[in-house]
């Protein structure tokens, strides 16, 4: 989603707002722009496309000036051109923005009826001109803003520059994160602490309603004002972040080399919770599963929702909870039901995603236990909720979620192992059994990408399909979910998911020769009911593809193949057969062509609604 940079200096800025923008290019955008302010003018510059066209611009007329502000825009009111891109300007100042102005339309005409001319389709652009309306007024800078935002509804993070003001850079949000970057001689405005890394790790991170003022004077300094307008001190962090630029590390894409990094990282997350050679769990979760009323409420987005219908069946086997898995976006809006029995998991990757984000703060205010399962620790989430848990993936720059995924499986599994252990549900010995296969998990993964060829050869096949179907029961059918959701976020083949079960309740109808069929068939307890399904579709003529460790298996069928995936435990199999279907995902989008890491419309970090 947009990314927004702000610079306040004594240097030339043009540069560095391009190479903080670059930082930022992972959230996922389809536009980019620059301004700065130069003896007393705004220059901007702005380009569809991805940031090498605005690079490109700047190479050829580059813009001077101390105080700038960038923007990656991804689209959402108005295509995503030039005449859209953000910086948004009027003579006197110049926004970017993250978010969206949902009053804006009346807004618009309000000024539209004041004889106001708009530029561009945006919501922002009614920002711009508020605060230019306020300013011929004879408002000073600060008014100017505040009343502006005052009259704004929605979500948003805006950087601002003023014409008459260039030792001014303001950045205000609510809904939208936006961080404070602290150096002696340079102020800072990012999105998230990672693009300005390179420049400082002194960060702030503005709270909820949050106002910040920085003001180059004989030295550097700034204001910050709450939501009531009040003078706050914000804590400032001291941050390790790594500095270098995500790198490709010889694979050729992120989504590979993030696939391949999962050995590593289900240790690192594993190792994190357990004690490997104990076989016991750290007594260090935040959670007291000790309370029978106790109830679980898994919420999530996308991918990170999967991961919770995953461990529905986890915490439920294993430790008899009573779990209930929603929708971020839904359990926001419907008035959900919620106690202070209630322990609330909020599930995410990049802690940002701002419908979990508002679920969250719903559930905290009514009084839950919000714990979040997050991958960054400085996150908005991790900052929001009671207590955190981390998933120890590092960086994920793919925009397809690989092992921060699987990842968030290994928290889930583990804490559901620790609510069984703390209602006595289990004793030590299943415990220690339990972590010696998770400890297998990573060799596993290593196996199953030895052969990736044949991953290659299935996605060869698959790319040339329109249409696909994915099955398993129990906990394959989150892994078929998963399955479906990355076959589509990257190779843009329609895929659709089903409980196998399910299938002959309407799904069936969708079978014929040109929808392939693929099956998350371990020989497990659903092994016999899922085989039954399969034959069901093969009869039926669907070309099928069977994820299987059964040998033996085998369907008379148009077209029939399987790929045997390494014998292991039923929770071992959630996490090889996501690997697998990350892999087919992987090799159909590279036969197809399509952008693997960058997958069009999408963003990694959902700061929208
Ligand atoms: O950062 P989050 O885990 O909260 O993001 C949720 C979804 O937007 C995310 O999982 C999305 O579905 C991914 N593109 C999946 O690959």
């Amino acid at each position: 989603m947009c990314g927004i940079i702000g610079i306040l200096s004594n240097k030339e800025v043009g540069n560095s707002l391009i190479d903080g923008l670059s930082r930022l290019e992972y959230r996922g955008y389809d536009s980019a722009g620059i301004a700065t302010i130069n003896q007393n003018t705004i220059n901007r510059c702005r380009a569809a496309g991805k940031l090498q066209a605005l690079k490109d611009l700047v190479e050829k007329n580059p813009l001077s000036g101390s105080v700038g502000i960038g923007h990656t825009r991804w689209a959402t009111h108005g295509s995503p051109t030039k005449r859209n891109a953000h910086p948004h300007a009027t003579d006197r100042v110049a926004v970017v923005h993250n978010g969206i102005i949902e009053n804006y339309q009346i807004l618009k005409e309000a000024l539209i009826s004041q004889e106001v001319a708009f530029q561009s389709e945006t919501d922002t652009e009614v920002v711009v001109h508020l605060i230019e309306q306020e300013l011929q007024l004879g408002k000073s800078i600060e008014i100017a803003v505040v009343e502006s935002i005052a009259k704004l509804e929605g979500a948003f993070a805006l950087a601002i520059i003023f014409k008459d003001n260039p030792d001014i850079l303001i950045g205000t949000r609510r809904g939208s994160p936006l961080v404070l970057g602290i150096k002696e001689d340079e102020l800072f405005l990012g999105s998230d602490a990672w693009s300005l890394a390179p420049w400082t790790q002194k960060i702030c991170y503005l709270e909820e309603g949050d106002t910040v003022i920085m003001c180059r004077g004989s030295n550097f300094t700034y204001k910050i004002y709450d939501a009531n307008n009040q003078l706050v001190n914000r804590d400032i962090k001291q941050l390790n972040l790594a500095t270098g630029a995500a790198s490709k590390g010889g694979y050729s894409h992120f989504m590979l080399k993030e696939i391949f990094e999962q050995p590593q990282t289900l240790s690192d997350t594993l190792l994190s919770l357990v004690d490997e050679h104990n076989k016991t769990i750290r007594n260090e979760l935040p959670i007291d599963f000790t309370n029978k009323n106790l109830r679980i409420r898994l919420i999530a987005c996308g991918s990170s929702y999967y991961a919770c219908l995953m461990a529905k069946y986890w915490f439920e086997k294993t430790a008899r909870i009573l779990c209930e898995v929603d929708l971020a976006s839904e359990f926001r809006y419907r008035d959900p039901v919620l106690n202070s029995d209630d322990t609330c998991l909020f599930v995410s990757q990049s802690g940002e995603t701002t419908d979990t984000l508002a679920a969250l703060n719903l559930a905290k205010n009514m009084g839950c236990l919000t714990v979040a399962i997050v991958n960054v620790p400085e996150s908005s989430m991790a900052r929001s909720a009671h207590q955190h848990i981390l998933t120890m993936a590092g960086p994920e720059i793919g925009v397809a979620s690989t092992k921060a995924f699987t990842s968030q499986l290994m928290v889930l599994n583990v804490l559901s192992l620790y609510a069984a252990s703390a209602r006595k549900i289990i004793d030590n010995h299943t415990i220690a059994e339990h972590i010696t296969e998770l400890l297998h998990i990573p060799n596993f993964i290593s196996q199953v990408l030895q052969n990736i060829s044949e991953f290659d050869q299935l996605g060869q096949r698959l790319s040339q399909a329109r249409d696909a179907l994915f099955i398993g029961r129990g906990t394959n059918y989150p892994v078929a979910l998963e399955g479906a959701l990355k076959l589509k976020e990257i190779s843009y083949i329609h895929a659709e998911a089903y409980a196998a079960g399910e299938l002959k309740h309407g799904p069936i109808a969708l079978v014929d020769s040109a929808t392939p069929l693929i099956a998350i068939a371990p020989n497990d307890s659903w092994f016999e009911k899922t085989a039954s399904n399969i034959q069901e579709v093969a009869t039926r003529g669907a070309p099928v593809f069977v994820l299987t460790d059964n040998q033996e298996f085998n369907v008379k069928s148009c077209e029939f193949r399987s790929i045997y995936l390494p014998k292991a435990g039923t929770v071992a199999n959630c996490f090889i057969y996501t690997c697998a279907v990350q892999c087919i995902a992987y090799y159909t989008a590279l036969h197809k062509g399509t952008d693997v890491d960058q997958p069009r419309n999408l963003a990694k970090s959902v700061t929208v609604e």
